[in-house]
């Protein structure tokens, strides 16, 4: 595939945003997932253990794809809730105009993020439409989104006190994610074999496989921990 399919947006309203992930080629994943397989999961905070366990509790520990697309749900909400802060941040500030710059900027971070989870809770759903058994209106639809409205509130809130705890928070779930669709794509070796098949592809990324998928996805979610780790070593705007 040539660069220009990989970056032109696929229609006007949803523009690609793969590129600030970074896409890797089969054997960059298949590394990339040695690699999360070799390195132990980070030491989860109270609240990260808490939510795990109450996804477990609901969902049960074997992990399908409507367990996943749960995730997924929850995943966008720390970055909704930073850009917000963001917004109210540059509106107290844009006097100071390069600060209100600077956390302009971090807004633009945080909605390439976001909608990078976006494109996986899609091609989940998707791939669920397609294959996969009838959810459950409650605990697929209800609690789901009562999950996300208490950890937007609670990103929010550490984001607000103390921005440290909330990137930290994050890269405990992205880390907890990685680890989980890395483990998911090692539970299925028939998917090496199946196409990966998607109307977000070119929106995505052009991936051989289903597992590679899969292994795009975790690696996303490595690359957005990553991003949590370095904003959790940074001072505060100034
Ligand atoms: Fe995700
Ligand atoms: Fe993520």
């Amino acid at each position: 595939m040539d660069v220009q399919a990989r970056t032109a947006p696929a229609t006007a309203a949803a523009p690609r945003d793969r590129g600030a992930m970074g896409d890797l080629d089969h054997d960059g994943l298949v590394r990339a997932q040695r690699e999360t397989m070799a390195t132990p999961r980070r030491r989860y905070g109270i609240a990260a253990r808490l939510l795990f366990a109450l996804l477990d509790t609901i969902y049960g520990r074997p992990r399908t794809l409507s367990k996943f697309k749960v995730l997924e749900l929850v995943a966008r909400v720390p970055y909704q809730s930073w850009e917000q802060v963001a917004y109210i941040a540059i509106t107290h500030t844009y006097e100071r105009t390069g600060l209100a710059r600077r956390i302009y900027d971090r807004v633009g971070e945080s909605r390439a993020q976001q909608d990078n989870e976006q494109w996986h809770l899609l091609m989940l759903e998707e791939r669920i439409l397609r294959e996969g058994p009838r959810e459950a209106w409650f605990r697929f639809r209800v609690i789901p989104q009562a999950l996300a409205f208490a950890y937007y509130q609670l990103s929010w809130l550490l984001y607000v006190v103390r921005p440290a705890w909330s990137y930290r928070l994050n890269a405990d779930f992205e880390d907890h994610a990685e680890h989980e669709y890395m483990a998911l794509v090692a539970e299925h070796p028939e998917w090496e074999e199946e196409p990966f098949e998607s109307v977000f592809a070119a929106d995505y990324a052009e991936l051989a496989s289903l597992a590679d998928l899969f292994r795009q996805i975790a690696f996303d979610e490595r690359v957005h921990k990553e991003e949590s780790l370095a904003r959790m070593a940074e001072p505060r705007f100034r």
